[in-house]
């Protein structure tokens, strides 16, 4: 039977695929609490074509003490978890953040659905925590095996929410979606930060020879998952969410400057990651066959749907390019 849901307090609205739940959220009759730190990667931007449908509070999924006032004063039915650092590059440079919001920030909300009898609490993990696959795919029995620090501290959260829902019996649910991608995406992203640079008529940096393979999930298709798993998922379950649309990554830099009619000089080949996962891949048949899902956006018009995006807000892109680091992308 669907859960009754009537308060939804999201941490990490104001992210990419955090603001697209939330603009999906306020198509329905819940009330809405978003709570975000504002990070580098946020943006209220995102959360203006559905401004005064929610509640907001600039937070820190750490700040104990706060987090606590928040959820004793709002008492949602259920918690979303997006707020993460979230970009592989960054963790391989510096994974103090990481560590802090991705698992201890994590922690934290745990105690407090604890605490606080928060009837469910859905965490959005990532295909990252099993690593990577040369053929076939993961199911959500698969052992984790990250790769990267990002996708350790990812895994250790999966962990910990399942030592959580054995021994206190916490209502928990993880999802565990594909490389995202679609409108609002953060410029140090593949498919964003490659139809920047072509934009500019810049070089386009492409790890190693661009054979990494992805599993692509328009950010709707996402969204779109996680109300579902969030209605009628089972309370301690894990949910694959994927596409079965896997591109290569040099096919997908190719596709986008075929859009933007540049021309393919412009790839310019550097150094591969390190530990880079060559190939992810999920099988999402529990989330199809048990419930119902399917994702509705094919790659080719997602990218189109993207790029089209992109060149219509190419403000919005450069601001947030000027705060890029010096770093490649995921
Ligand atoms: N983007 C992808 O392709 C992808 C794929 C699979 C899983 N995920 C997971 O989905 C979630 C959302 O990803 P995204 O791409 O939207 O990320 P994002 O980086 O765009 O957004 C993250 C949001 O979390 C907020 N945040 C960061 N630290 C916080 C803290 N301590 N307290 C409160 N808010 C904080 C940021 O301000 C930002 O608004 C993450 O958990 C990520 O690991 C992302």
């Amino acid at each position: 039977m669907r859960r009754k849901i009537r308060k939804v307090l999201i941490t990490g609205g104001a992210g990419f695929i955090g603001s697209e739940f939330v603009r999906q959220m306020c198509l329905t009759k819940q009330s809405l609490i978003v709570v975000d730190k504002l990070t580098y990667a946020a943006d209220l931007c995102r959360l203006q074509e559905v401004e005064g449908k929610f509640k907001f509070y600039r937070a820190d999924i750490c700040d104990k003490k706060r987090m606590s006032s928040i959820v004793k004063k709002e008492k949602p039915d259920c918690i979303v978890n997006f707020a993460a650092e979230s970009h592989v590059d960054r963790s391989i440079i510096d994974s103090d953040p990481f560590i802090e919001t991705n698992i201890k920030g994590t922690k934290n909300l745990l105690d407090l659905v604890l605490k606080l009898e928060v009837p469910l609490i859905i965490h959005i993990s990532t295909d990252e925590v099993y690593g990577d696959i040369k053929k076939g795919s993961f199911s959500e029995d698969s052992p984790l095996k990250p790769n990267s620090p990002y996708a350790a501290s990812k895994a250790a959260a999966d962990l910990l929410i399942k030592s959580y829902i054995r021994t206190h019996k916490i209502p928990a649910i993880i999802v565990r979606p594909s490389n995202n991608y679609g409108p609002w995406q953060y410029p140090e992203k593949l498919v964003p930060l490659a139809a920047l640079m072509a934009i500019k008529n810049k070089k386009v940096p492409v790890y190693a020879k661009g054979k990494n393979v992805r599993e692509w999930l328009y950010v709707s298709d996402c969204a779109r998952a996680v109300i579902t798993v969030m209605q009628d998922g089972r309370t301690g379950d894990i949910y694959n969410i994927g596409s079965s649309q896997e591109r290569r990554n040099i096919d997908t830099v190719k596709s986008i400057l075929k859009a933007l009619h540049r021309p393919e000089g412009l790839i310019e080949f550097v150094k591969d990651r390190p530990g880079h996962d060559f190939r992810y891949a999920l099988d999402c048949r529990k989330l199809k066959n048990e419930l119902g899902w399917q994702p509705e956006v094919k790659f080719s018009e997602g990218l189109s749907l993207t790029v089209s995006w992109l060149i219509d807000n190419q403000a919005w892109l450069n601001k947030h390019s000027r705060k890029k680091l010096s770093i490649r992308f995921k």
